[in-house]
C-alpha cells in the first residue's frame, strides 16, 4: 500500500503553490501535489505535460490518502493554502494519514502566533510543524524566494537541502542576487536566502517584520516621489529617471528599480503616464498592521513602520480627502533651493529614513526574541533578505556586516557605517522634511523617521513632565534623576504642603 516515490508533497495549487512546486521539481526533486478542488490538480498536471524536464517529477493526486502515501518518510508536506481556517482545516484532513515524525511545512502567510499554536499541537501529537515565511511573490516562488523557516531543528535538518536548493541565491562576494533562472534551469552556486530562524513561530514572525519593513520602504519611496512632484513640479517620467540614477548608488534595491520603471510607464489608455491615472487609495492585507500592533504590544518605538500603515489608511479615505481639500487651507508653495540641491536633499531624506526604519524593525525583533524566547541571528536574517524578497537591496549586506562586526549591536544606527551615513545626510534630510512641512506636502514617514532619530539620540526627553502629570492625577509615582533608578516617589499634589514621600 505504500509507494513512497515523492521526495516532498505540496497541498494548495493556487499561484504560489504551483510556482513553488515547479521550482522544487526544477531542482530534481519528485513532488506530489494535491488541491482541495481536484479540477485544479488535473489542470495543473495537464499544463505541466509539456514542461521538460519537470513533467515527470510532478505527480498529481486527487485522493488525500494516496497523496500522503506517495511521499517518502519522514514525509515533508508543504501547505500553500489560504492563511487562517483553511490551514487548520487542511492540517485536520491530513492528520489521520500521517505517521510519527512526518513534517508539515506551512508556507502561507500565517500569523506567527497561529504557527506557534499549530507547532505545539502537532508536536504533542508526534509530528513536526515548520512555519516558513515565503517572500518574493509568484516570481520568487518560481525562481527563488527568500525562505524564513522555524520549528524544531530536527525537522529543519530534514527540509534544509530542498529549502536551500529552491531559495534565491546571492553572490558570495558582492551579495547581489544571482538572477537569470529559467524553467528547468535554476541558477547555480551562490549563498541561499534561507536559514533556520528558530523554534515555533519565529520564522513567520521574521516574515511579518519583513512585510512591515516593506510597507515603510514603499511609503518612503512614495514620499520622495511626492516631494519631487509637488515641490519641484517634475513629471512622472523625469522622477522615474531620478530613481534610475538612485538605483546605481547606496539606495540600490528591487523597490527603487521597479519604481523607476513604474514612473516611466506611459498610460496605455491616454497620453501621459500611467501612475498619474492610478487611484491614490491604498489597499492592505494586514501584515504591516500586525508588525505595528506587535510593536505597540512590546512597547518598541517602530513609529515609522506604524506610520506607513496609517499612511495607507489615510489614503483610503479618498472621498473625505477630496471634500476636505475644498475646505482646509494650506500654504502656497514657495521654494528657494534649486532643483539639483533639493533632489539630493530628498535622496538623503529617503536614505536616512530608511536606516531608521530598518533600525526599528531590527529593534523590534531584538525585543521579540526576549519576549518569545527565541535566539535570532540578525546578520543571517539580513542576509536571507538580500535576494528573493521584495525588500532585497544592497543595503541589507551592510546590515549583515554591521551585525558581523558586533552581534550584540543594540541599534543599527549605532553601527559606524550607518552612524556616518546619518551624520552625512542629516542636514539635507532635515531640509527636505522642513520644506515639506513649510509647503504643506504630507510626508508622514520622513517626519516620523526624523522624530525617531532625534528622540533616540536625546539623553533627556520631555517625559519628566509626563511622569509628573501621571503622578498628579493618578499617583503613578516618579523616579528622580538625583536618586538611583528603582526608587519611586509620590508628591501629595492635592495637599497644601505638597510633601514628597518615597513609595
Ligand atoms: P481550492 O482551489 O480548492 O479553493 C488558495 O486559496 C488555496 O487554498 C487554494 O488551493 C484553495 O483550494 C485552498 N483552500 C482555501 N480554503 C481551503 C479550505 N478550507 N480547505 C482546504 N484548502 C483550502
Amino acid at each position: 500500500m505504500t509507494n513512497q516515490i515523492a521526495d516532498i508533497g505540496l497541498v494548495g495549487l493556487a499561484v504560489m503553490g504551483q510556482n513553488l512546486a515547479l521550482n522544487i521539481a526544477d531542482h530534481g526533486y519528485t513532488i506530489a501535489v494535491f488541491n482541495r478542488n481536484p479540477d485544479k490538480t488535473r489542470e495543473f498536471i495537464a499544463q505541466n505535460e509539456k514542461n521538460e524536464p519537470s513533467k515527470d517529477r510532478v505527480l498529481g493526486y486527487v485522493d488525500l490518502g494516496e497523496f500522503v502515501r506517495s511521499i517518502k518518510r519522514p514525509r515533508k508536506i508543504v501547505l500553500l493554502v489560504k492563511a487562517g481556517e483553511a490551514t487548520d482545516a487542511t492540517i485536520n484532513n491530513l492528520l489521520p494519514h500521517l505517521e510519527a515524525g512526518d513534517i508539515i511545512i506551512d508556507g502561507g502567510n500565517a500569523h506567527w502566533q497561529d504557527t506557534t499554536r499549530r507547532e505545539k499541537r502537532l508536536s504533542d501529537l508526534g509530528f513536526h510543524f515548520i512555519g516558513s515565511g515565503v517572500s518574493g511573490g509568484e516570481t520568487g516562488a518560481r525562481f527563488g524566494p527568500s525562505l524564513m523557516p522555524s520549528g524544531t531543528f530536527e525537522a529543519w535538518q530534514s527540509l534544509e537541502p530542498i529549502w536551500r536548493d529552491i531559495a534565491a541565491k546571492v553572490d558570495a562576494d558582492t551579495g547581489k542576487p544571482l538572477e537569470g533562472a529559467e524553467p528547468g534551469k535554476p541558477v547555480k552556486g551562490g549563498i541561499p536566502c534561507t536559514a533556520y530562524i528558530g523554534p515555533n513561530g519565529a520564522g513567520h514572525y521574521v516574515k511579518m517584520v519583513h512585510n512591515g519593513i516593506e510597507y515603510i520602504d514603499m511609503q518612503l519611496i512614495c514620499e520622495a516621489y511626492w516631494l519631487m512632484k509637488n515641490l519641484l513640479g517634475m513629471n512622472a517620467g523625469e522622477i522615474g529617471k531620478i530613481f534610475e540614477e538612485w538605483n546605481q548608488g547606496e539606495l540600490s534595491s528591487f523597490l527603487i528599480e521597479i519604481t523607476g520603471d513604474i514612473l516611466q510607464q506611459k498610460d496605455p489608455e491616454s497620453d501621459g503616464y500611467l501612475v498619474d491615472k492610478v487611484l491614490d487609495a491604498a489597499g492592505q492585507k494586514g501584515t504591516g498592521l500586525w508588525t505595528a500592533a506587535n510593536a505597540l504590544t512590546l512597547a518598541i518605538p517602530a513609529n515609522a513602520i506604524a506610520e506607513a500603515v496609517y499612511a495607507r489608511a489615510l489614503s483610503a479615505l479618498k472621498e473625505e480627502r477630496v471634500a476636505a481639500s475644498q475646505l482646509l487651507e494650506g500654504p502656497v508653495i514657495k521654494l528657494e533651493s534649486d532643483r539639483a540641491t533639493l533632489i539630493e536633499a530628498i535622496r538623503n531624506a529617503l536614505y536616512c529614513s530608511k536606516i531608521c526604519a530598518y533600525a526599528q524593525g531590527f529593534q523590534l525583533m531584538a525585543e521579540a526574541q526576549i519576549e518569545y524566547n527565541w535566539q535570532l541571528d540578525f546578520g543571517t536574517i539580513a542576509q536571507l533578505w538580500q535576494g528573493g524578497c521584495i525588500i532585497r537591496a544592497g543595503f541589507l549586506r551592510k546590515i549583515t556586516e554591521a551585525y558581523n562586526r558586533d552581534p550584540g549591536l543594540q541599534n543599527l544606527m549605532l553601527d559606524p557605517y550607518f552612524m556616518n551615513a546619518l551624520h552625512a545626510g542629516q542636514a539635507q534630510w532635515r531640509q527636505a522634511v522642513s520644506l515639506a512641512v513649510a509647503n504643506g506636502v504630507s510626508v508622514p514617514a520622513f517626519g516620523s523617521a526624523v522624530a525617531y532619530y532625534d528622540g533616540y539620540r536625546s539623553a533627556t526627553l520631555s517625559a519628566n513632565l509626563l511622569q509628573a502629570q501621571r503622578d498628579f492625577f493618578g499617583a503613578h509615582t516618579y523616579e528622580r534623576t538625583d536618586h538611583p533608578r528603582g526608587k519611586f516617589f509620590h508628591l501629595d499634589w492635592s495637599s497644601a504642603e505638597r510633601k514628597q514621600s518615597e513609595v
